[in-house]
């Protein structure tokens, strides 16, 4: 099939920080590593997939600061279609503090800034572009009201539609059930379920109970516990691979874009989840997000060690 994916959603600059642990109130503690990175959950998303080879179009918003037309040029030379990136006046762009601990775990702040003025008339602009897309990708951090168009676009359209509801909001379950793939976690998964989850009982109870209410194929991540796919036919755990992981942050995104690229290649979910997890777990080795992301090639040559 055609590799065409549309990723309709948020960038951010990443400032993050290396730390053995946060400063306590009133605190100062010294640190001695900086990052500055290319992120947001979009534009990862975005990445993870043309890194990968496919045919990534980002429709998104930066500001008129000095980190818009980076942004814009970081994504071209990922080979991303940037013709539908927008910049908004006086606005900055969507920046995210980020402190990762020394377990590798992260605490990040969004500053949402430009991406707050995607709205659904951008998406109207691109729509001949997006017409020729298989699937859509979307995410939370632009507005509810533009990730409903955008659903109900790729519905019109027939374009699939995948879903990632981070970070968590409350969202109108009306809307979820129209979306082809369901990507929570398992904090995002107890709110639209609007139950708890704990382990993997209530991760299943909390799947039957969206599915026997209209919607098809959920996969909820578990960080290093891995995913559980469910489809219309079946339902697995896929585990995760066995690494120590350094820096987590972005590991989602690389999951959620690979997993777009190998649906569309392999016509399969169950078998894209189980290269989607190596790949996020891959992601997880080195710092940052959108740089820990491995090439195609990379990625391929790696592979058979972690293949079942
Ligand atoms: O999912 C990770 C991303 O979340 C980071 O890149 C940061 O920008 C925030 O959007
Ligand atoms: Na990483």
């Amino acid at each position: 099939m055609d590799n065409r994916i549309a990723v309709i959603g948020s960038n951010m600059m990443d400032l993050i920080t290396y730390m053995d642990r946060l400063p306590a109130p009133g605190e100062t503690l010294e640190t001695d590593k900086f990052d500055l990175g290319f992120g947001g959950k979009g534009a990862n998303q975005a990445t993870a997939a043309a890194r990968l080879g496919a045919n990534v179009t980002f429709v998104s918003r930066v500001g008129d600061d000095l980190f818009g037309p980076e942004v814009i040029n970081n994504m071209k030379e990922m080979g991303i279609n940037t013709d539908h990136i927008k910049t908004s006046k006086n606005t900055s762009s969507g920046v995210a503090p980020i402190f990762v601990d020394r377990d590798g775990e992260n605490r990040i702040f969004i500053i949402k800034g430009a991406n707050q003025d995607l709205k659904p008339e951008d998406i109207d602009e691109a729509a001949e572009t997006l017409k020729k897309c298989n699937l859509i990708i979307l995410q939370l951090e632009i507005p509810l009201e533009t990730v409903y168009y955008a659903i109900d676009f790729g519905n019109k359209n027939n374009i699939e539609v995948i879903l990632n509801p981070a970070p968590a909001n409350s969202l109108d379950f009306k809307m979820v059930k129209k979306v082809d793939i369901f990507v929570p976690n398992e904090t995002e998964l107890a709110d639209i379920s609007n139950q708890k989850v704990n382990d993997l009982e209530d991760v299943k109870k909390a799947i039957n109970k969206l599915q026997s209410k209209g919607l098809k194929n959920i996969i909820v991540t578990l960080g290093s516990k891995g995913a559980f796919v469910a489809t219309e036919k079946e339902q697995l755990l896929v585990e995760s691979i066995d690494i120590n992981p350094h820096d987590t942050t972005g590991a989602g995104d690389a999951f959620i874009g690979s997993l777009a690229y190998y649906y569309l290649q392999k016509s399969s979910l169950v078998e894209a989840v189980k290269y989607a997890t190596i790949y996020a777990g891959l992601s997880t080795l080195k710092p940052g997000t959108q740089k820990s992301y491995l090439s195609g090639d990379d990625f391929e040559n790696r592979l058979s060690n972690y293949l079942s």
